[in-house]
């Protein structure tokens, strides 16, 4: 396995990262980052299966994940993506876009590193809370968050999991469109 390499560079800066062509594309971040739309992306063009684990979970419990959390809680959700990452690894070299919180429980950071290359997309508060504004998808994080509260909010569960998120193999600033954030990936890596 990995016995294929390419040298990504100039993700950010000088920043030279080895990409293990055998292994997953993971994408993390906060919510609004862009993970899933970049992702499927991405996928798309190097002609890669795409998986988002948000999906997964919803078509197998058949719930949404907003359900899941109002009838389960979030400790249970959590072990849903820990148990979701054991199926992962045995499947063939995909793009994963992986929920905000999964990299921060359960040491799943140090498994994700194990099976790919994780890029964390890195959004500023400010973008990601106008995105979540924008967004209508249910969020049960942002649950009764005001827009007033939200930028608070976000900075607090961005302080308890920068320090896991930044444990990526490549950061990439997202603040820029999809297109952009897209094109600069894909002449590295295509
Ligand atoms: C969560 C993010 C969500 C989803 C769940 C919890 C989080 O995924 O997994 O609501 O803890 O930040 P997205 O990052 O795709 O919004």
């Amino acid at each position: 396995m990995f016995d294929e390499i390419i040298f990504i560079s100039q993700l950010i800066g000088t920043q030279k990262v080895m990409l293990k062509k055998d292994g997953h594309i993971i994408l993390i971040g906060m919510s609004g980052a862009g993970k899933s739309t970049i992702g499927k992306q991405l996928g798309l063009r190097l002609e890669r299966s795409f998986i988002d684990t948000d999906s997964r979970i919803e078509n197998h419990y058949k719930k949404s994940i907003q359900e899941i959390f109002q009838s389960e809680g979030e400790s249970e959700f959590r072990k849903y993506e820990s148990q979701l990452l054991d199926e992962l690894k045995n499947e063939s070299p995909g793009v994963i876009s992986v929920g905000g919180g999964l990299p921060c429980h359960h040491q799943n950071m140090s498994r994700l590193l194990s099976m790919g290359i994780v890029i964390y997309l890195k959004v500023s508060v400010e973008e990601l809370c106008r995105r979540l504004t924008q967004d209508q998808n249910d969020r049960p994080l942002y649950n009764g968050i005001s827009e007033k509260k939200m930028v608070s909010h976000t900075n607090n569960l961005l302080k308890k999991r920068q320090s896991t998120y930044v444990r990526s193999d490549i950061v990439i600033d997202s603040d820029f469109s999809v297109e952009e954030i897209l094109d600069e990936l894909l002449s590295e890596i295509a």
